[in-house]
């Protein structure tokens, strides 16, 4: 196995006499997307802003590829990327002039003139086109998109987005998520919060679960849901959406007599929700059932994604 990139070890926090972070440990490998998740006042970026070296913590250890970002912050801030959840604008700049002036205080340029650090970043997050437009006259979207590419001018290992794609349109998410998946294909560890499970749920591979300040869980997604699945009853059953061609009556019929299913009612937009006991090997029977009942089958998937079903159960949804 390879040293984590990222090792968050105790960490405790308190803002004054308001203790918000309690003994919160995780590691992150390197090479992962991961999600950290919470409700609002969790203590999301409380945990990054100690990651990014600007905040000490009350308690607690960070290491970021190997060193403590309370003893080498500098080395540390070369190795990262962050990017604040309420970043601010820079009035009367281009998109060109603003990542130049951040390539300059980066000291990335070669001789201070050429700027093909900048060039590359502008064609990787595709805003080439728009490098001379005004950063104040830009889409929130288009000024998200600006920021990543400010953290990536000195070409991080570890990018680490508070929120990258809260105030985001359907379309922004989605190209974002694929920006996102691009950098991870280039060898970039991504580090980001949200609390929008479905955004996650399709990037991530590993999450830590946060809740008013304390972890609830935190891994690979099919590992918590493997270890979840033989501690709490709730998630035994496995309930899935199945759209088929016969109506529910029949669909009732064919599995009469197979004892896996637990219920079967109907769901939104003409589909059948099973319940069902044990997983994939269990349900691939059912289903192998009612094809040789010969009933039509065209859709079967999951009533919530893995993440959902997982953050639905360890959180209880107490706010701080
Ligand atoms: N500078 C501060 N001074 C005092 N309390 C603070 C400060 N910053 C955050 N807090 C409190 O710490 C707790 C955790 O806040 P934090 O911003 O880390 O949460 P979060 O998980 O990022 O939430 P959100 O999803 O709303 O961004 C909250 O109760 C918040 O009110
Ligand atoms: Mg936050």
């Amino acid at each position: 196995m390879s040293e984590p990139i990222v090792r968050v070890q105790n960490l405790s926090h308190s803002y004054g006499p308001f203790s918000v972070l309690h003994d919160v440990s995780f590691e992150v490998e390197p090479g992962a997307i991961f999600g950290f998740i919470g409700p609002n006042g969790a203590g999301k970026t409380t945990t990054i802003r100690v990651m990014s070296t600007l905040l000490e913590p009350s308690q607690g250890t960070v290491f970021i590829d190997g060193r403590d970002v309370a003893l080498a912050p500098e080395a540390v801030r070369r190795s990262i990327g962050y990017m604040p959840d309420h970043a601010g604008v820079y009035e009367r700049l281009s998109v060109r002039e603003y990542l130049e002036f951040f390539a300059d205080s980066a000291d990335v340029t070669r001789d201070g003139t050429d700027y093909s650090v900048v060039d590359g970043v502008l064609e990787l997050t595709d805003l080439a086109k728009l490098e001379d437009k005004l950063v104040p006259t830009m889409s929130k979207g288009m000024k998200q998109r600006l920021q990543l590419a400010r953290v990536l001018l000195h070409d991080p290992k570890l990018l680490i987005l508070d929120e990258p794609a809260s105030d985001l349109d359907p379309r922004a998410r989605i190209e974002m998520r694929d920006l996102l998946l691009e950098l991870k294909r280039m060898g970039k560890t991504i580090f980001l919060s949200s609390h929008i499970l479905s955004e996650l749920a399709d990037v991530c591979t590993s999450v830590a679960i946060l809740e008013k300040g304390r972890l609830v869980a935190a891994g690979p997604i099919e590992e918590i849901a493997r270890k979840m699945a033989g501690e709490s009853p709730s998630l035994e059953c496995r309930r899935v959406r199945i759209k088929t061609l016969e109506p529910l009556d029949r669909v009732r019929g064919a599995l009469a007599d197979e004892k896996g299913v637990l219920g079967l009612e109907p769901g939104p937009q003409g589909t059948i929700v099973l319940s069902h006991a044990g997983g994939d090997a269990e349900l691939a029977r059912i289903v192998r059932a009612l094809v040789l009942a010969e009933c039509g089958i065209f859709n079967v998937e999951p009533e919530r994604n893995e993440l959902e079903r997982i953050f639905l159960e360890v959180t209880r949804g107490d706010l701080q």
